[in-house]
């Protein structure tokens, strides 16, 4: 009798459980067509019961086993009237819903809203009305109900919403006081132009002026709260409200003010006039003084500068590319006065300001393996390949037996990776989302040129956030390429281990695929803030980039990820999932699963089309001196 039951277990198993999982993709499916019959919409979708869901409908997302539905990302396609129920409120898997800048009204479509799986949430830009839920998935991250028509209160539920980064509830018709919201992962707060009313609670004084204008309300950051004690011409005692931001008082200066102000002042402008003069004459001695200390580049201390190598007989011999219009010879270029940039893996390089202003970059090269008439010819390529706006061209070479010298535009604004992670440490903002995504866009290009170059064998080998230059306008442009081929292989198998793909520190070999994984950690650091090897807190071992993003992203598909300095940004969480996922595919581990380079410029001109009038303008012309 054993068998038998046995095997009713197991049948019963394989009927109930077996078709359940396919059940459910197709329940998923059954409500997706009836949202799109129900919903009308401007643009078509191709939402046909014929083609498979995961992969061929518009906007959705699946799990990567194809099993449920996960996402749905219909932003600006034309739905309009309001979300039936019983339609995506059967999406019991859905973790991200994104159909803002739509005409959707009615309201807000609460079985979505309260389904556990649901993560993100943008419904901003829509005609909804009603009121805010009280029933919210407890795992919200991200909740944008902006721009919309939503009357009522904030419910008092948010309180429990402890995964919360961001709440965007602006320019909605909303009432009443705000909740003491004490969520300890809030990063993103903003409820102005509603009808709020009441006192800031104190967990939010620490968000700005700006998360709460267009209210009547007050307490920090807004103007205090005063209640009116003597009896007021309006018929109800209320609070001051505040019209304008903290700091502007409205009062008339009264004229003793005005004269210590403009007694205050004169004494600044004398400080200050002293320290310029002081400034200046001590800048000119250092001057002076490093001159005379024979900084210049051919100098007393051979060893220490880039001439050091130059021999009398083969002075003038600085090779130009055509098309260069510099006037200048060895000679100037030895003259000049020089600072040392960085010492990387091919040698140190310096800033060298010629006595007429131009200025230059200068790299010294070591280690160069191979000889004088290779070398000339590998520069002939460099240069040819160079013109292109998102690279760094060369300009110029030389080369004798004991010094080899590059010249290139020299970039004012420095590395993408000084601006990432220097302005950090300094203090300063870092680039915002516009810039990091154009900065990056350009350096794909830079990359996608050179593989397209020398019949498509071109290799970089060296893609790092410090190999790309910035000009004033932040074109993103590559630098150092085709220098791989000149050194030894001890050289360059020194590089910072954080970029190189896995199947280049075992083969030795640099590919296409294999740049292509470097500029997938370059996307990482630039969505993450964080250095291509990451202190690992949890393990408290060093990891490289690719391997924290996934641990992170496996554990919880969670925003802290990215950096915190981009969740300030309105509308950008989208964009940066997509950025995520095609940074994720660049560094595939398998070299045949990353995109081509091409493929990956297209996916990230897909994210963010900027105009291309921009994007034209070349910056092939050498910046100017700071
Ligand atoms: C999500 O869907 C979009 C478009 O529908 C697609 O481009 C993207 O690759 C999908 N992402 C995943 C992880 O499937
Ligand atoms: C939004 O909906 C309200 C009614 O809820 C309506 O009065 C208003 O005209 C709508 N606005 C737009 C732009 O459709
Ligand atoms: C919030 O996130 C944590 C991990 O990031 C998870 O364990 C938890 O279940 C989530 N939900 C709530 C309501 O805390
Ligand atoms: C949610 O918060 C309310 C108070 O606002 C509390 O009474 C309730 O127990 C909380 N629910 C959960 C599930 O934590
Ligand atoms: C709020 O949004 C509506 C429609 O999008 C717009 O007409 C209005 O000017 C906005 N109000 C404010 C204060 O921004
Ligand atoms: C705040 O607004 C609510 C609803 O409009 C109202 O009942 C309440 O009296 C207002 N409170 C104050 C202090 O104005
Ligand atoms: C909140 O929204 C207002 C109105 O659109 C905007 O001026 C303000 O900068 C936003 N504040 C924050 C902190 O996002």
């Amino acid at each position: 009798m054993k068998l038998p039951s046995h095997f009713a277990t197991f049948a019963f198993l394989f009927l109930h459980f077996i078709p359940d999982a396919i059940a459910d993709l197709d329940s998923d499916k059954q409500a997706l067509l009836r949202f799109s019959a129900t919903v009308p919409h401007g643009r078509k979708l191709n939402w046909s019961p014929s083609i498979p869901v995961c992969t061929s409908w518009i906007g959705i997302n699946c799990t990567e086993d194809r099993s449920r539905v996960i996402g749905l990302h219909l932003p600006g396609v034309g739905l309009h009237g309001p979300i039936p129920s019983n339609t995506l409120g059967k999406l019991d898997a859905l973790m991200i819903l994104s159909l803002r800048s739509n005409r959707l009204n009615g309201n807000l479509p609460y079985d979505v809203l309260s389904l556990p799986s649901l993560r993100y949430v943008n419904l901003q830009h829509n005609n909804f009305s009603g009121r805010i839920p009280s029933s919210l998935s407890p795992n919200l991250n991200f909740l944008d109900l902006s721009f919309n028509s939503i009357a009522g209160t904030i419910p008092t539920t948010v309180q429990n919403l402890t995964n919360l980064t961001g709440l965007d509830l602006q320019n909605n018709s909303l009432i009443g006081h705000i909740p003491n919201l004490n969520l300890p992962r809030l990063r993103l707060l903003n409820l102005s132009f509603n009808n709020l009313n009441g006192t800031i609670p104190s967990s939010l004084s620490k968000f700005p002026a700006s998360s709460f204008v267009g209210n009547s309300i007050c307490g920090a950051p807004l103007n205090q709260c005063l209640t009116i004690n003597h009896p007021s011409p309006s018929p109800s005692p209320t609070y001051l409200t505040p019209s304008t931001l903290p700091g502007d008082t409205g009062k008339k200066l009264s004229t003793g003010a005005i004269i210590a102000i403009a007694v205050g002042g004169s004494a600044l402008v004398f400080f200050m006039l002293l320290f310029v003069i002081l400034f200046c004459i001590k800048r000119k001695n250092c001057q002076v003084s490093l001159a005379s200390k024979g900084k210049s580049l051919r100098s007393e201390k051979p060893k220490e500068d880039f001439g050091s190598g130059v021999q009398e007989a083969e002075k003038n011999k600085l090779v130009f590319f055509e098309g260069c219009s510099f006037n200048f010879d060895l000679e100037d270029l030895l003259r000049a006065s020089a600072e040392v940039l960085g010492k990387g893996s091919y040698g140190t390089t310096y800033k060298a300001v010629l006595e007429e202003g131009t200025t230059m970059v200068v790299k010294r090269l070591k280690e160069v393996v191979i000889g004088k008439r290779e070398f000339e010819q590998q520069m002939e390529i460099v240069g040819r390949v160079g013109r292109h706006p998102n690279l760094v061209p060369l300009r110029a070479y030389y080369y004798s037996k004991d010094e080899k010298l590059l010249v290139y535009d020299y970039k004012a604004a420095g590395s993408f990776s000084s601006l990432l992670h220097g302005s950090r440490e300094s203090g300063r903002s870092t680039p915002d989302w516009d810039s990091r995504v154009k900065i990056c866009l350009g350096a794909a290009k830079g990359i996608a040129h050179l593989h397209s170059s020398g019949g498509g064998r071109f290799v970089h080998g060296n893609i790092k956030s410090s190999n790309v230059l910035l000009s004033h306008d932040l074109h993103g442009c590559i630098s150092d390429f085709g220098l791989t081929s000149l050194m030894s292989s001890p050289t360059i198998l020194s590089r910072p281990v954080g970029y190189r793909a896995p199947e280049a520190i075992e083969t030795r070999k640099f590919t296409q695929k294999s740049d292509v994984y470097s500029f997938g950690v370059l996307l990482l650091e630039m969505l993450t803030g964080k250095a291509a090897i990451v202190q690992s807190s949890a393990h408290e071992d060093v990891v490289d980039l690719p391997r924290w993003v996934q641990s992170v992203v496996r554990e919880e598909w969670t925003a802290e990820v990215f950096d915190v300095e981009l969740m300030k940004y309105q509308n950008v969480e989208e964009e940066l999932v997509q950025m995520l996922q095609i940074a994720m595919a660049c560094v595939a581990v398998v070299p045949d699963r990353r995109p081509r380079m091409e493929e990956v410029t297209k996916m990230i001109e897909e994210i963010r089309p900027f105009d291309q009038h921009s994007l034209d303008q070349s910056s092939n012309t050498p910046t100017p001196d700071v």
